[in-house]
């Protein structure tokens, strides 16, 4: 068989089962399993999402939740702030948690990680990903699949390939050259199952090359299993597949799917038709039948040896947090400003329904049944306890809620015009009700000395099969903010959010910024740790916050969202690769964050060996505090030729220490650095030392 090593066992398996049976295992049965052979001792496979935490179970055979009490869960921080963390040991602790919860829950593949590139801010799903940067994305994405897995349960990292948008996710044909794929989009993917050994990889909707990605020859047989040499499990999204023999004579292996006709699913019926029939040989099936018997096996869901894991143990909540309290990124501190000192504190008013909102179910496939979420509010109250009056007041609202569609989301997803239908018009009633919930804010902003505005977006935005049509703050949040901190200069700004939002309007006025991702069920303690510095922020920007979407590549350069097509004309110069090099400020760079302490870096120096350059460098904790620091490192070339970016992250390190304290650290490249200057830096826009070598 191409591109995999058969056991004899399994050779003599599949010659036992009938051509049905062998077709039962290839295709959903279930919404999220397929189906067993009993008779054989050969389980179903089971699938969940996804990348926060395990999802709710579902009915078998509708999109709607079986109404357990048993399936509610640890609800993790999103991709994007495990990877603001910079944190391979976190992202490895945090995968752990997934795979332990998953098994706990008796399923054999999590559908995670989601580790498509950040093209542009404006993508609903961005929250699922990690990074703009592919070398961030796979430094961390590694550690994660490799954490899943020590639990005997597969990592299915998604969506391979350019998927990168929910507009016309289906159908767009993505264009992108090959530099573009090599050096951006498939990195990422290739470690993950080169390194990772990720056990499956699921397909992406849309098309590349003009072929749908669940068919594709290009990426399936060419690269995937030609090129990286890959001999796992490939699932398709669901959905995504178009054509019976398209399917079945590519290197998929398992045809997922939103409907209930399971029979009628291309690699169902039609299929045995076409074999039936002599238009396709049945060899195919046999291969991808091995390929789900070899998965089995190193699952050990064949011999009796497997993990049985666990979920909502303490633990795993203890993880969430730490994940959380390294997520938070302290984007503004003008003279000190945060942290807030605790003593004496009588009275904090608290604006912005983001303070008092809970994220979790929400989102789309990755939307979580939390065992609980403990929502900013609730954090602050627990810290500061009964000696402080906490006040909240909303500031503004969001549209009222429609009335639920009779599909669920997902089932309706399928149809493209959702994202548009989705948008809900703004009214006058709406209008007034905002005007009056700012006035009233804004109002007691003045009477109250100490006010912390926690707004941003939720998951109306950041979401599954919609995007965003601008980076504006919704629900006249702008407005709001400039009127609280015209009346209350001492504000401090809390935004929530998977993807960067426009700060212009108010930026300048406001002392500090404190940015919060969806945090997990800890995201409240964390931020209210942070708030009152009794955790000291160490999270850094992992993709750049641009001043508007119209500042970033996929906007100024190439098409978003595109039509039929979508032409990624801006190549590789991608997130800061596209600011650096052209000279586009933004309002935060890629690599940003700051901290309560400060950092001195010496005595840089390179060591080159053969195809590996080590870059040590000494860093000191100059400032009162204990803090953590995440010194990055990006290769610049000395001549550079037009197709190159004047500078990549190639390396990064986080390192803890307390006041005074210094250590030396050590980054190791895993490339010549022949013709590239190391730049040692603490951001994409500080760079702090220079070598040439
Ligand atoms: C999403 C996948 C998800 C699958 C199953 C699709 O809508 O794109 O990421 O794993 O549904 O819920």
């Amino acid at each position: 068989m191409k591109y995999l090593k058969i056991s004899k066992e399994t050779e003599e398996i599949v010659k036992q089962m009938t051509l049905e049976e062998k077709l039962g295992m290839i295709h959903g049965g279930q919404l999220f399993q397929t189906e067993g052979v009993s008779r054989l001792g050969i389980p179903p496979l089971k699938m969940s999402d996804g990348p926060m935490g395990v999802r709710r179970e579902f009915e078998a055979a509708l999109w709607k939740g079986a109404g357990h009490t048993d399936d509610y869960v640890t609800y993790l921080p999103c991709n994007s702030a495990l990877a603001a963390t910079w944190n391979r040991k976190l992202a490895s602790d945090m995968g752990e948690v997934l795979g332990k919860e998953a098994r706990g829950r008796g399923k054999d593949v999590i559908l995670a990680p989601g580790i498509n590139i950040k093209r542009t801010p404006l993508c609903g799903r961005n929250f699922e990903y990690f990074s703009e940067d592919p070398y961030l994305t796979k430094e961390l994405a590694v550690p994660f699949i490799q954490g899943i897995q020590k639990w005997d349960v597969a990592a299915c990292v998604k969506h391979f390939a350019v998927n990168n948008q929910e507009t016309e996710r289906l159908s767009v044909d993505v264009i992108a050259d090959d530099k573009a794929l090599r050096e951006i989009y498939l990195p990422a993917f290739y470690e993950a199952v080169t390194k990772g050994k990720s056990l499956t990889v699921m397909g992406a909707y849309n098309k590349v090359k003009g072929e749908f990605c669940c068919q594709s020859r290009f990426l399936l047989e060419d690269i995937l299993r030609k090129e990286w040499g890959y001999d796992g499990v490939v699932i398709s999204d669901w959905g995504a597949v178009h054509d019976t023999g398209l399917a079945a004579n590519s290197q998929l292996t398992i045809e997922m799917s939103v409907t209930y006709d399971f029979d009628q699913y291309y690699m169902a019926e039609p299929l045995k038709e076409k074999i039936r029939n002599g238009e396709i040989e049945e060899q195919v099936i046999d291969e991808k039948v091995i390929r789900i018997l070899t998965l089995m096996t190193r699952l050990h869901m064949l011999d009796g040896k497997r993990k049985a894991g666990s979920y909502n143990a303490p633990s795993h909540r203890q993880k969430a947090l730490e994940v959380a309290r390294e997520s938070i990124i302290l984007l503004k501190n003008e003279k000190k400003h945060l942290p807030m000192d605790t003593g004496g504190l009588k009275e904090l008013l608290i604006i912005g329904e983001n303070a008092n909102c809970m994220h979790a179910n929400g989102g789309g496939s990755a939307e979580i049944k939390a065992l609980y979420e403990i929502t900013p509010l609730m954090g602050i109250k627990t810290l500061l306890g009964g000696n402080t009056q906490v006040v909240f007041v909303p500031g503004y609202c969001r549209e009222e809620m429609k009335e639920e569609s009779s599909l669920n989301w997902q089932e309706d997803s399928l149809r493209n015009d959702k994202g548009k239908e989705k948008q809900a018009e703004k009214n006058t009633a709406l209008h007034n009700k905002r005007k009056m919930l700012r006035e009233d804010a804004v109002r007691m902003a003045k009477e109250y000395e100490h006010v912390i505005f926690i707004g941003g977006l939720n998951h109306e935005q950041d979401t599954e099969g919609n995007d965003r049509k601008d980076m504006k703050l919704p629900y006249e949040q702008d407005l709001l903010i400039r009127e609280i901190l015209k009346a209350n200069s001492n504000t401090i700004v809390v935004l929530t959010g998977g993807s960067p939002v426009e700060m212009g309007s108010w930026i300048s006025m406001a002392p500090s910024v404190l940015w919060s991702w969806y945090g997990g069920m800890e995201g409240g303690t964390a931020l209210a740790e942070a708030l009152f510095g009794k955790v000291n922020p160490s999270g850094k920007l992992p993709e750049t916050f641009y001043k508007r979407h119209t500042d970033c590549s996929a906007h100024a350069m190439g098409e978003f969202p595109g039509g039929k097509t979508v032409t990624y004309k801006e190549g590789v110069f991608v997130g800061y690769r596209y600011n650096d090099t052209f000279a586009v400020s933004p309002e935060f760079c890629f690599g940003h964050g700051l901290s309560y302490t400060t950092f001195s870096y010496d005595n840089a120096k390179a060591v080159r060996a053969k195809e590996q350059t080590q870059v040590f460098c000494t860093v000191t904790n100059t400032g009162t505090v204990k803090g953590a620091e995440t010194v990055q490192v990006y290769l610049a070339p000395l001549h550079r030729k037009k197709e190159e970016p004047v500078q990549e992250l190639k390396g990064f390190e986080k390192v803890e220490l307390e006041p005074g304290e210094s250590k030396e650290i050590c980054m190791v490249i895993e490339e010549d650095c022949k013709g590239r200057e190391i730049r040692i830096a603490s951001s994409s826009r500080d760079i702090r030392s220079i070598i040439k070598i």
